[in-house]
């Protein structure tokens, strides 16, 4: 039978310690909820004595959030215990996890204290914590550098002490995966009553490893590993739980382990907890990176459309990704081409399509990434050549923070060329109202979008853009040129000509 790995998300404790990162209360409630929603066994909500914000915000989620056990951090020591029990005491299921370093390093140095001095401040932590609710949580800090006698000593002292969940944390990232197991597997074997209690690892990313020293926990008998959410906290942070999770889940052949975990809520918490704490998800990121469902290349785009688990080995679906990408550049092929045309409603020759494709592989050469708006206007251009019936001849603008904006526009329509001036509500405004005047034809700006079509400061500007005549059908404009303002002129002429001519064909 599949064993029963148990989540505890730390986001909103070591997470948070993730230099730059703030959250106030309210922010940490809204993570809390989705964090419960996801499904995950315990939510550490705070350390409450380091600050009254993050007392509040304990309080708050204990308060809040329920079907799940809320934790409070607290040293070893009874100020921070008793503190932690007041922020946590209305969780619907609460438990204080209290800590102490067992490493010589930690001991020595930081604390200060002889082994024998740890020891018992480990015992009367865990019993000071007992005292108010049943399940403690005892972590030693820095234990995969501490002696392993010793380590053994105080993890039997803490459970006799009532300790219900023993965490082995690599607090400085040092471990390696065999090491690691290694060690879950001594404690295992040597601590008595260790068969009583959860076993829980804890694990920090220094040399990247977090998650792969996790894993091999688990499969050396660990019972709950520890980690955030997009992998964020102290230093490089921790074990990436997404990872842990969507591991466990996709190896189950090689872990024989289940969680409590709806993967499908695992994409919109990488995204809040992105968006609050301000740390943005690099695009190569496991499971949640922009580019972990996108395919670039033509011969991978071309297996996914004919059978995704050619080179996906999860479903984008499941960690709550509507659909793999196929991400249009230099390097895909004619099967994504058409693909995307069909989505957005062109049905193509073979001809057609080998004329589309040359100018689609020309633009790619010059342009990172293709946007469907860059499709839909090689298609117009390629298969709908528009006769310019107007044409700019010179734009002159008036614009600034003081002054209200003021186009005056020339365009030629064959020998004449007709000028206007308009204002507007800023300079790309009053073009268009300048350009409508002389055409006659009042349109409705529907979307307006601007990319560098070359790199520096002398980029070609491409501005796309869509009008509408009086809410009716949309019509598609792209204008080049080194200044935005001109791009955007021409553009507006490029679809105000495309509406002029596909009207006077509907009148033949
Ligand atoms: O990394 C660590 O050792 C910790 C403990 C407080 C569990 O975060
Ligand atoms: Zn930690």
């Amino acid at each position: 039978m599949a064993r029963r790995i148990y989540i505890f998300d730390t986001t909103l404790r070591d997470g948070e310690q993730s230099p730059g990162v703030s959250l106030n209360a309210g922010e940490k409630l809204q993570i809390a909820r989705q964090l419960a929603k996801l499904g995950v066994d315990v939510i550490e909500a705070g350390f409450p004595i380091t600050s009254p914000g993050d007392f509040e915000a304990v309080q708050l989620i204990a308060r809040e959030v329920r079907g799940v056990t809320v934790a409070a951090l607290a040293r070893a020591n009874y100020a921070d215990i008793d503190r932690a029990w007041e922020a946590v005491r209305e969780a619907e299921q609460p438990r204080i996890h209290t800590f102490i370093a067992t490493s010589p390093i930690h001991m020595a140095h930081k604390l200060r204290m002889t082994p024998d001095q740890v020891l018992e401040a480990a015992v009367a932590a865990v019993k000071r914590a007992k005292s108010y609710v049943s399940d403690v949580e005892f972590s030693c800090e820095d234990a995969s550098r501490s002696e392993l006698d010793f380590l053994c000593r105080v993890v039997e002292a803490a459970i006799a002490a009532g300790a219900t969940v023993i965490n082995i944390p690599d607090t400085v990232g040092y471990a390696v995966p065999e090491e690691f197991a290694r060690l879950i597997r001594e404690i295992r074997r040597r601590v008595k009553g260790i068969e009583k209690v959860v076993l829980s690892v804890h694990c920090h990313d220094d040399l990247g490893l977090a998650v792969a020293n996790s894993l091999a926990a688990v499969l050396a008998g660990a019972d709950q590993v520890e980690g955030a959410i997009n992998g964020i906290g102290e230093r490089a942070g921790n074990a990436a739980l997404e990872e842990v999770i969507m591991a466990l889940h996709t190896r189950r052949d090689q872990f024989n382990c289940v969680t409590n975990i709806k993967t499908e809520e695992i994409y919109r918490t990488s995204r809040l907890v992105s968006s609050l704490t301000g740390m943005p998800v690099q695009p190569n990121k496991a499971v949640v990176g922009k580019n972990a469902f996108a395919h670039e290349s033509g011969i991978h785009q071309d297996g996914v459309l004919k059978e995704r688990t050619t080179y996906e080995i999860m479903n984008p679906v499941m960690v709550g990704i509507s659909q793999s990408t196929l991400v249009l550049g230099k390097h895909s092929g004619r099967h994504a081409f058409r693909q995307r045309l069909e989505e957005l409603g062109y049905q193509l020759t073979d001809e057609e399509l080998n004329k589309a494709f040359a100018r689609f592989k020309a633009l790619a050469d010059k342009k990172k990434e293709i946007t469907d708006a860059d499709l839909e206007a090689i298609v117009e251009d390629e298969l709908r050549p528009v006769p310019s019936t107007y044409t700019l001849e010179y734009l002159h603008i008036s614009t600034g923070t003081t002054v209200v904006p003021t186009a005056t526009v020339g365009l030629r329509r064959g020998e004449e060329v007709l000028e206007e001036a308009a204002c507007g509500n800023g300079p790309v405004d009053a073009i268009c109202r300048a350009i409508d005047k002389i055409t006659g034809v009042p349109c409705v700006l529907k979307s307006w979008g601007v990319s560098a079509v070359t790199g520096g400061k002398d980029a070609i500007g491409e501005v796309t853009l869509k009008i509408a005549e009086n809410g009716g059908k949309t019509y598609l404009g792209r204008g080049f040129s080194t200044d935005i303002l001109e791009a955007s002129a021409k553009a507006y002429l490029n679809a105000v000509n495309r509406l002029l001519w596909e009207k006077g064909k509907e009148k033949q």
